[in-house]
């Protein structure tokens, strides 16, 4: 089992390729020999981005700047991407809002909902009848250890990522078999999330060492395991048990707890 042979009209897609895990994994991508399409708010990042992956790998690079957050700008990448030949689709964008819901902006918390869960349905809507038309693909979707369980004062990305985790394993029971291969990536803490209210030394002081994995780490696990079509990938062995822990242990106990670490994160 492995990943699509690249093929020159074929294109993997990433997105939020312009940071963090995206950006690796567009760049692990390329360096496996895929032409892309890249996307991402900022057009000036991904024109960097395509410029070094062409130079360096000799790939195509497609860059597609929109705010997958916004239906409209949404709709013109699905449907683009449901008439091209998508032979990877990494559906990695994704934010979070750290706090009381009750006091974060209301529209904000709705966009992240537009973006950590519809921006990944939609798009995996777009391609997967091509890739099951072919029999052949990769869908990568980008959840989180925080979607196995509520999390207080974290409560709409924990919401979003609970969706896509349960979306991507349903997805890959349903297409066993099919020829397409659906992975989760279900990370604990990477060193690349930028979440704009909580400050690096918080969170180093609140986040163990052990538990961080670089960005360059998750990406290769994460293609690793989709090329072997595995349910689901959480990079590293002390996030793997701590995933374990916060998806079994009582909720009534759990949930209290992670939540106090949380409104640690948010100052609280
Ligand atoms: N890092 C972690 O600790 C961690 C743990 C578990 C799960 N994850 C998940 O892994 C994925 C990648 O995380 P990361 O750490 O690489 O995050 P990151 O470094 O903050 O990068 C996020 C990417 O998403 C893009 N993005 C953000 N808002 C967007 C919007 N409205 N429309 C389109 N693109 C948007 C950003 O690009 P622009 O700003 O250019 O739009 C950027 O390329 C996310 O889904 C995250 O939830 C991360």
């Amino acid at each position: 089992m492995s990943l699509p042979v690249p093929h020159p009209d074929a294109r993997a897609v990433v997105t939020g390729a312009s940071h963090g895990i995206g950006e690796a994994l567009a760049s692990e991508l390329a360096a496996r020999g895929h032409n892309l399409i890249i996307t991402s708010r900022r057009e000036e990042l991904l024109n960097d981005l395509a410029g070094r992956l062409t130079d360096r790998h000799n790939v195509t690079v497609e860059v597609r700047p929109a705010d997958l957050a916004d239906a409209a700008q949404r709709a013109e990448l699905r449907d683009e991407l449901a008439t091209r030949n998508i032979s990877v689709l990494c559906a990695n964008a994704g934010a979070a809002t750290i706090g009381p819901v009750a006091q974060l902006d209301a529209a904000g918390e709705r966009a992240l909902v537009q973006l950590n869960a519809a921006g990944v349905h939609d798009l995996v809507l777009a391609v997967l009848p091509g890739m099951l038309e072919r029999r052949s693909g990769g869908i990568l979707m980008s959840g989180s250890t925080a979607g196995n369980a509520p999390i207080p004062n974290n409560a709409t990305y924990a919401a979003t990522k609970a969706f896509v985790n349960s979306f991507s394993e349903s997805l890959h029971h349903e297409v066993r078999g099919s020829g397409v291969h659906v992975t989760l990536l279900a990370p604990g803490p990477v060193r690349t999330f930028t979440v704009e209210s909580v400050d690096e030394a918080t969170s180093s002081r609140l986040v163990p060492d052990y538990l961080w994995v670089s960005g360059e780490h998750a990406a290769k696990a994460a293609l690793d395991g989709l090329a072997r079509n595995k349910t689901r990938v959480v990079p590293g062995g002390p996030a793997k048990i701590m995933s374990l822990t916060n998806q079994y242990a009582p909720r009534r106990i759990s949930v209290p707890i992670i939540g106090r670490v949380y409104g640690q994160l948010a100052g609280l």
